[in-house]
C-alpha cells in the first residue's frame, strides 16, 4: 500500500513537471515554475482539492509582460491574492521552491520576491480548498500562509484582523500597491486615501450594528459580511447578503470596496462602498471636479479659476500662474517657503470635499483668516474647507484629492486651496483668489492700531448687541439669557446652525403644522435648496443653557441610520430652540394604521416592525452612548416611501436636565405604552422601550388602539371579553389566544385574511415576549430583530409574567364603564403594589393619563 502510494505520487509529480496539466494540491521542494513551463494550464501548476482555485504565473494585462504568482478563482480567473505585486517578472522569470521557502526570481537569478524566513524547512506548498496557500513542515504545519498577508482580497472564511489592511492595486493591469487603504479598526471598517478617511461601513445604510464588542476581524461568509468581537464568538456588525456559494470582498483598483458573488464565470456585485463614485478621493484626479457617474464612468471637469483637460489625470492645476504646494514628505517642503508667498484659490459654492464627512476640525470658531494661517503654517495641509457659520476649520491633508460638485450642501461651506507665487497676476479674477494679505496689513499697522481697534471693536459690539436687542424684541422674548453668547461656543459634530428668521421663512411663518408630540409643535418647511422639513419648536423645556443644548443635539445628530429620521439642524437664539427633520412624506404611523385612508397590507406592517425594531436597537447597541426613548409609540414612528419605518424625538429626553428629571417622568410615556416600572419606581432602562415596541406591535397586527374602546371594528370583541361589556383590552385578547395558538384571530378584519399565519404568530409572540412584566425578561431589540428576521430562534413567552395583562384588562372593562360617557382616554391602569414578582397585585387604582402624562 505504502509503495503504491509512493509509486502514485512520484508518477503524478513527475507528470506535473513534465506537462503541467493534471489537477495536483501540493508541490514539494525541489520545485521551479514559470509561465513557460505551464503554458498550457495558463501558468496553472498548482490546484485546490476539488479545484476552486489555482496557483498560477499569470500576467493580468497585455501591454506590459508583468508575470505575478498568483492565487485565483479558477472559473472566472480573478486574482485572489498576488506574492510579487510590488516586483513582478517577465514572461522568463520564475518561481522555485525550495527548503528554506518560495522565490521569485528573474531567469538571471535576480529576486523579486520572497517568503520571510521559515521556523523549519518546508516539506510542501499546499492550496488549500478555502484557496489558502500555506507552506507545510514534516509534520503537516503551517510555516507560512497567505491568507496572513491578503493584498487587496478575501475570499469566504478568510479572517481580515483588526489593524491589518488591504491596499488596492494600481489598475486591473498592475497589481503593485495602490494608494487605497480599507482598515478593520477596532471599531469599524474604514477606506482610507494618504491618511484620509473616505468611507466608514458604520456610516454605510445596510450595515446593522449588533453589540458593542471591539472588533477582532471581518469574514465573507455565505450570507454576507460579518465583523466579529474580540472573544471571538460575538458579531459586532453585519451586512447581511442574499446566499451565495461563493463571494470574494475586494478593494477595487477603482478605490471602491465590492462585494461580488460568482455563479460560474458570471460576477454580481452585491455591494459597494462608498456607492457614489464621486466620493472616491482621487476619482477625478486631483483638483478634479467630479459632476456625478455614469455607467462609463465619472464626469470630470475642472473648478473655475483651475485648468486641466477632462481626461488629464494629473488633474487641474490653477490657471493663472499659481503652484500646488508639495507636501511634508517630499522634498521641497512647505515650512521652508515665505508664508508670504502662501495665498488661497477659493473655490465655488457647492463643492465638497470626501473628507469632511469623516474628519474633525482642526479649529473650531475661528475666523477664514486663523484657519488659513493654521494651514500655511502646516506642511502636510493643502487646503482648508471652511463652515462659515460654526467656524469650523477642516484641512485637506497630506494629498490633494478631486472635488465633488454637491447640488445638496448649502451655500455654508467653502474650500479654499493652498497655492503658491503667481504674485501681481495681472489677470486675476478677484471673485476666485482670495489674496491671503491679512498678516502684512496687520504687521504694518500694529504699531498705530491699539486705539483704533479698540474703537472699531466697540463700534462692532455696539452693532451687535443693538442687533440681537432688535431681534429678541421682535421675536417678543423681552429677558433673553445673556446676549452675547451667541456663537461663543463650539462643538465638534453641530449640525447646521438655522437662524430663526431663516426657519420663519421656510415655515411660511409657521403656517402649515403637521403634528405635536410631547416637546411641542411640528410644522412643514421647505428650506432654500428646496428640501422639505419638519421643524419642531420646542415648547417644553424651560430655560436651558444654549451650550448644554447644543452639546445633546451634537450627540443626536451624529446617529446616522437608515431607520432614524435624521436631524438637519437646528436653531438655539435666544429663548428659541428648534430642530430640523427631514420631512417623511408619508406621516405618522397612527394616521396609517388607525385612520380611514387605505388599509395598510400585512407585508408592509412587517416590514414597519422591522425597520422600528432595526431603528431602536440601534439606539440601544449601537450608538457610543446608549440612548433610551421612552416615548415609542405610532405617533413617534415616521413613514417614509415604500413605508420604511423612522423613529422620531429619539434623544430628546436627554434634552432635559437632572434638575428637570422629575419634569422627565411625569412627561414622557404615553398611556398605553408605558411600562409597568415606570409606575413602580423600578430603574428605567432600555427594556423600558422593550415593552413599550411590543404594545405597538400588538396595534400592528390589529390594526386598533390597544386602549381603545370602540370594540365595534373590532368583531370579535364581545367574544372574549369575560365581563361581556364589549370592551376589549387587545393585549389580554392577544395572550388569550397565544395560549389556545389561535393567531389569526388577531389579524386586522381589515386585511381580510391577507396575512401569513407564521409571521402573524411570529409577530405575536415576539410582541407577548417584550411586554412581560419583568424587564429582565423582555428581550434585548437586538435579539427582538433577530426573531423577527428568524435568524434567532422565537421566544417563548412566560405566562406568569404576563398574568398582570389581566388585571390590566380587568379594570380597563371596569373603566371604560365608569368612563364611557367621559373622554375614553384618561384613565389608565396602576398597580400599586410594588412587589411584582408573584405577580400579585393587592390593588389597583386609577390616575388619570393627564397626571402621567403631564402638559404636553
Ligand atoms: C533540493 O536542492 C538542494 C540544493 O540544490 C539539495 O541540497 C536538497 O537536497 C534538494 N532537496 C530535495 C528534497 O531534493
Ligand atoms: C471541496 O472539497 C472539500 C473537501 O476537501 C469538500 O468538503 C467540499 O464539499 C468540496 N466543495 C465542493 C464545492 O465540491
Ligand atoms: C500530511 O498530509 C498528507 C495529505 O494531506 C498526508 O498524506 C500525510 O500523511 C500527512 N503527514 C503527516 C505527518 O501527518
Ligand atoms: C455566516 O456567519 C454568521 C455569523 O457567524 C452565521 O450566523 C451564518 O450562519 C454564517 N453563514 C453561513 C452560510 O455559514
Ligand atoms: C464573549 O462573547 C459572548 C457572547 O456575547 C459573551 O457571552 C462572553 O461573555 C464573552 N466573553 C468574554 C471573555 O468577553
Ligand atoms: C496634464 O496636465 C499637466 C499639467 O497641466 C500637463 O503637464 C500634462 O501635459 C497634461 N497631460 C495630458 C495628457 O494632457
Ligand atoms: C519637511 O518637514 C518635516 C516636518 O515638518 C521634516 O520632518 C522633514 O525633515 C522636512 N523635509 C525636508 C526635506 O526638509
Ligand atoms: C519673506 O518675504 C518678505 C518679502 O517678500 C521678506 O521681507 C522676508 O524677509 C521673507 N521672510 C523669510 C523668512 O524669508
Ligand atoms: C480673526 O480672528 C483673529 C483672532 O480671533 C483676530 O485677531 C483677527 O482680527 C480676525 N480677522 C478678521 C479678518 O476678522
Ligand atoms: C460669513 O458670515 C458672516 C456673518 O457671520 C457674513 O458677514 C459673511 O458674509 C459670511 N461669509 C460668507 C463667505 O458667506
Ligand atoms: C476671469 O473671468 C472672466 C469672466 O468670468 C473669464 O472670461 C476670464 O477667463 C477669467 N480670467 C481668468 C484668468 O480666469
Amino acid at each position: 500500500m505504502g509503495t503504491l502510494l509512493l509509486f502514485l505520487s512520484t508518477s503524478f509529480l513527475f507528470h506535473v513537471l513534465v506537462s503541467g496539466v493534471t489537477y495536483t494540491e501540493s508541490i514539494s521542494p525541489n520545485f521551479t515554475a514559470s509561465s513557460f513551463k505551464f503554458i498550457d494550464n495558463a501558468g496553472a501548476f498548482l490546484f485546490s482539492h476539488n479545484g476552486t482555485f489555482k496557483v498560477a504565473i499569470f500576467n493580468p494585462g497585455v501591454q506590459k509582460a508583468h508575470y505575478y504568482l498568483c492565487v485565483m478563482h479558477a472559473v472566472s480567473g480573478t486574482v485572489i491574492w498576488s506574492a510579487n505585486r510590488d516586483g513582478p517578472i517577465s514572461s522568463s522569470g520564475k518561481m522555485i521552491l525550495t527548503a528554506i521557502g518560495i522565490t521569485i526570481a528573474e531567469q538571471d537569478g535576480n529576486e523579486k520576491w520572497s517568503t520571510p524566513p521559515l521556523r523549519s524547512s518546508v516539506h510542501a506548498l499546499q492550496l488549500t480548498e478555502m484557496g489558502n496557500l500555506v507552506l507545510l513542515d514534516q509534520l503537516n504545519h503551517s510555516l507560512w500562509e497567505s491568507f496572513q498577508y491578503p493584498t487587496d482580497t478575501i475570499v469566504m472564511g478568510q479572517h481580515l484582523l483588526e489593524d491589518t489592511i488591504l491596499s488596492s492595486a494600481v489598475s486591473d493591469d498592475d497589481l503593485s500597491t495602490g494608494d487605497y487603504k480599507l482598515t478593520v479598526s477596532d471599531s469599524d471598517v474604514m477606506l482610507q486615501w494618504y491618511g484620509q478617511t473616505y468611507w466608514k461601513l458604520s456610516m454605510d445604510a445596510r450595515a446593522y450594528r449588533n453589540s458593542n464588542y471591539i472588533n477582532e476581524y471581518m469574514e465573507i461568509n455565505g450570507t454576507g459580511l460579518f465583523l466579529f468581537g474580540r472573544n471571538g464568538s460575538a458579531v459586532v456588525t453585519q451586512v447581511t447578503l442574499p446566499p451565495s456559494k461563493f463571494r470574494i470582498a475586494q478593494l477595487d483598483a477603482s478605490g471602491q470596496f465590492m462585494i461580488s458573488s460568482f455563479l460560474g464565470t458570471d460576477r454580481k456585485q452585491e455591494f459597494v462602498g462608498p456607492p457614489d463614485g464621486c466620493r472616491i478621493p482621487f476619482v477625478c484626479g486631483r483638483i478634479g471636479l467630479c459632476t456625478g457617474t455614469t455607467y462609463n464612468g465619472p464626469i470630470c471637469s475642472c473648478p473655475q479659476g483651475f485648468l486641466g483637460g477632462s481626461q488629464n489625470s494629473s488633474g487641474c492645476v490653477p490657471s493663472d500662474g499659481f503652484s500646488l504646494p508639495l507636501a511634508c514628505n517630499s522634498a521641497k517642503n512647505v515650512t521652508q517657503l515665505n508664508s508670504s508667498d502662501v495665498s488661497y484659490l477659493r473655490l465655488g459654492y457647492g463643492m465638497s470635499y470626501f473628507s469632511i464627512d469623516f474628519s474633525e476640525p482642526i479649529e473650531y470658531g475661528v475666523n477664514l483668516s486663523v484657519c488659513q494661517d493654521v494651514c500655511t503654517a502646516d506642511c502636510s495641509c493643502l487646503g482648508i474647507y471652511y463652515q462659515n457659520s460654526s467656524g469650523s476649520c477642516y484641512a485637506f491633508e497630506n494629498e490633494l484629492g478631486s472635488i465633488i460638485a454637491s447640488t445638496t450642501d448649502d451655500d455654508d461651506h467653502l474650500g479654499y486651496i493652498k497655492t503658491l507665487g503667481g504674485n501681481d497676476s495681472p489677470s486675476n479674477n478677484g471673485s476666485t483668489n482670495q489674496r491671503q494679505d491679512f498678516p502684512v496689513f496687520a504687521l504694518v499697522l500694529l504699531p498705530f492700531t491699539g486705539f483704533f481697534i479698540i474703537v472699531v471693536f466697540s463700534f462692532l459690539w455696539w452693532r451687535k448687541w443693538s442687533f440681537l436687542k432688535i431681534k429678541e424684541t421682535k421675536l417678543g422674548h423681552a429677558n433673553s439669557i445673556s446676549s452675547g453668547d451667541l456663537d461663543a461656543f463650539y462643538i465638534p459634530g453641530l449640525p447646521q446652525r438655522f437662524d430663526y428668521e431663516e426657519l420663519e421663512v421656510a415655515t411660511d411663518n409657521f403656517k402649515t403644522k403637521i403634528g405635536s408630540g410631547g416637546f411641542g409643535v411640528v410644522y412643514k418647511g421647505t428650506l432654500p435648496d428646496k428640501s422639505a422639513v419638519a421643524v419642531k419648536k420646542i415648547t417644553n423645556l424651560g430655560v436651558q443653557g444654549k451650550k448644554d443644548f447644543c452639546t445633546e443635539i451634537a450627540v443626536i445628530g451624529n446617529i446616522h441610520h437608515v431607520n432614524l429620521v435624521k436631524l438637519r439642524g437646528f436653531c438655539a437664539q435666544g429663548r428659541q430652540r428648534l430642530l430640523v427633520y427631514e420631512y417623511m412624506n408619508r406621516g405618522s404611523l397612527d394616521r396609517t394604521l388607525f385612520g380611514s385612508g387605505p388599509v395598510l397590507e400585512w407585508q408592509e406592517r412587517f416590514e414597519i416592525a422591522l425597520g422600528t425594531a432595526r431603528g431602536l436597537a440601534y439606539l440601544h447597541s449601537g450608538c457610543e452612548q446608549k440612548i433610551i426613548h421612552c416615548d415609542v409609540k405610532p405617533e413617534n414612528i415616521l413613514l417614509h416611501d415604500c413605508f420604511r419605518a423612522k423613529i422620531s424625538d429619539f434623544g430628546l429626553s436627554k434634552l432635559l436636565g437632572p434638575e428637570q428629571s422629575s419634569l422627565f417622568t411625569t412627561m414622557r410615556g404615553t398611556r398605553g405604552y408605558l411600562a409597568p416600572e415606570w409606575l413602580t419606581n423600578s430603574a428605567i432602562s432600555e427594556k423600558t422601550d422593550v415593552y413599550s415596541f411590543g404594545m405597538v406591535l400588538l396595534e400592528l397586527v390589529s390594526g386598533r388602539k390597544n386602549c381603545s374602546m370602540d370594540a365595534s371594528n373590532s368583531g370579535c370583541g364581545q367574544s372574549i371579553s369575560s365581563s361581556g361589556s364589549g370592551f376589549v383590552y387587545f393585549p389580554l385578547f392577544a395572550l388569550e389566544m397565544h395560549e389556545q395558538g389561535n393567531y389569526l384571530e388577531l389579524a386586522d378584519p381589515r386585511l381580510e385574511g391577507r396575512v401569513t399565519s407564521e409571521e402573524m404568530e411570529r409577530l405575536v409572540r415576539v410582541a407577548l415576549c417584550c411586554v412581560q412584566e419583568e424587564p429582565l425578561l423582555r428581550p434585548t431589540m437586538v435579539s427582538v430583530v433577530g426573531m423577527l428576521e428568524s435568524s434567532t430562534p422565537l421566544g417563548q413567552p412566560r405566562i406568569e409574567s404576563l398574568n398582570f395583562l389581566r388585571f390590566y384588562g380587568r379594570r380597563f372593562t371596569e373603566a371604560s364603564m365608569i368612563g364611557e360617557e367621559n373622554e375614553q382616554s384618561d384613565i389608565i391602569l396602576y398597580p400599586e403594589a410594588t412587589s411584582t414578582t408573584n405577580g400579585s397585585h393587592a390593588c389597583f387604582s386609577y390616575i388619570s393619563s393627564q397626571q402621567i402624562s403631564g402638559p404636553r
